[in-house]
């Protein structure tokens, strides 16, 4: 799974690629092609800059990027995330794009709180987090996600709660401490009303 492999060239309208340094099985390729395409759909339909495009891109293919790398690997190159390699491998991937030379904060913002959601994120953290969720290989309730992922380029403020709605129900369920990050994520995407005057 770890074998490295002849670099893999992307199709033109899903580039850059993935990082030399990468370390995925072939599933999670695949995953994140799906997720490149859903995200490049969204800049199509969003008339969105090729620069900005650009960026959506590069955090797709890195947020993965390590995601199959050894534990050991992932500790040495996150040490300071606690937790599993589910909340673990963004903040590796982070680490080596920025050692890498990528200098785009809400790039490497997007990548290394991916799994966790960030309430200062900029839209390349919000599509990222929303495509990965919302890309089509993913097999429960395909329907619900089908129909969230073509609203997004419409409602993507609302597309994001309904999506945070359901990433952090399934945090929760993992029994594991919600992150500093998630809740101030959260309580950003559903401040309190605004107290009714006296
Ligand atoms: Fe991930
Ligand atoms: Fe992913």
């Amino acid at each position: 799974m770890t074998d490295p492999r002849p670099p893999r060239r992307s199709a033109p309208e899903l580039r850059p690629t993935l990082p030399s340094w990468a370390v995925v099985s072939d599933a999670r390729l695949r995953h994140v092609e799906r997720v490149a395409g859903l995200v490049s759909q969204w800049a199509e339909e969003m008339g969105v800059p090729d620069s900005e495009r650009n960026r959506w891109l590069r955090a797709v293919w890195l947020h993965d990027a390590v995601r199959d790398a050894p534990e050991e690997d992932l500790r040495r190159w996150a040490p300071s995330v606690e937790g599993p390699v589910d909340l673990r491998h963004g903040a590796a991937s982070a680490a080596l794009a920025k050692t890498s030379g990528e200098t785009d904060r809400g790039v490497l913002d997007a990548v290394r709180y991916h799994s966790l959601g960030l309430a200062e994120w900029d839209m390349v953290g919000r599509v990222l987090y929303c495509a990965d969720y919302l890309e089509p290989g993913r097999t429960q309730e395909q329907a619900q996600r089908a129909g969230l992922a073509a609203r997004f380029s419409r409602d993507p403020t609302g597309v994001l709660r309904e999506v945070a709605r359901a990433r952090v129900a399934r945090l929760i369920a993992s029994g594991w401490p919600l992150p500093e990050p998630t809740v101030r994520f959260w309580n950003s995407l559903f401040p309190r009303p605004a107290a009714e005057p006296a």
